[in-house]
């Protein structure tokens, strides 16, 4: 029987990566997206593939949204097996200048979001005994970097729940890791490499699917006494 996995943010630069990592593996998708074009451009690259793919439109900062993501779902394949929680976003400002409406948004996403998404996903876990979770952190998370106190918060916090949910879900046999990336070649770092490569132990940036493939491991049977960590991909940065 084949896999299901359910990626939010599917239709981002890494979120796309993940969907390919796993179709190409031969796992079912549901691919939670807001822009239908990219998303439609993703699934296009994924036709070769014996995989069922659906796509979901929903805005995962309302609770409601997470609801019926994951009951549609639920529906079409009857069971969960993987979550991944990769939608992110980032607002940058300086402490003095972030507004309280920025700041907000990214908890939301970033923290909120992933929270509501696990609550959901691992109740429905825990009912089969088995699963995997996995959700995007970051480097920033580790380091504090400048200009983003708000998506700084939400990603330390990634990592901190990831550590809660190793305790309540771990006793039923569920994963529950998280992954932090470093510097990706992506839209959100774009114009970035210039200033930090440098700062690179492995003097570049990363892949989109150098990012997919940690996820993958990490949902996968060798990673079967893993749990509660995150895996930094940055080629040395956090060193
Ligand atoms: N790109 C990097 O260098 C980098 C580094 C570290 C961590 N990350 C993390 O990786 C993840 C993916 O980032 P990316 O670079 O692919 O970014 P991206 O902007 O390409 O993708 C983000 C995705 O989140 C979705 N999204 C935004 N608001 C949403 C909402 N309200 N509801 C549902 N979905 C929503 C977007 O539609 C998009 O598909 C994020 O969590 C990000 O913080 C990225």
């Amino acid at each position: 029987m084949k896999k299901n996995v359910l990626i939010t943010g599917a239709s981002g630069d890494i979120g796309g990566a993940i969907a390919r990592k796993f179709a190409k593996e031969g796992v079912n998708l549901t691919l939670q997206y807001r822009n239908e074009a990219k998303v439609d451009a993703i699934i296009e690259t994924l036709k070769d593939y014996d995989v069922e793919i659906q796509k979901v439109k929903a805005d995962i900062v309302h609770y409601e949204e997470c609801e019926r993501l994951v009951k549609e779902t639920l529906d079409k394949y009857g069971k969960i097996d993987i979550l991944v929680n990769n939608a992110g976003m980032i607002r940058d400002a300086s402490t003095v200048k972030m507004t309280e409406e920025n700041f907000k948004a990214v908890i939301d996403l970033n923290l909120t979001a992933v929270f509501y998404m696990t609550k959901l996903v691992g109740t429905e876990m825990l009912k089969v005994e088995s699963g995997k979770i996995v959700s995007i952190a970051s480097v920033s998370g580790i380091m504090g970097t400048f200009g983003q106190v708000n998506y700084v918060a939400s990603k330390a916090a990634v990592m901190g729940m990831t550590k809660t949910w190793a305790r309540e879900f771990g006793r039923k046999g569920i994963n529950v890791n998280a992954v932090a990336p470093g510097f990706i070649v992506s839209g959100m770092t774009k114009g970035l490499e210039d200033m930090y490569t440098n700062q690179i132990p492995m003097k570049r940036f990363g892949t989109v699917d150098e990012i997919a493939n940690g996820i993958y491991f990490l949902c996968s049977e060798e990673a079967n006494y893993i749990q509660g960590q995150t895996l930094v991909i940055d080629g040395g940065l956090t060193l």
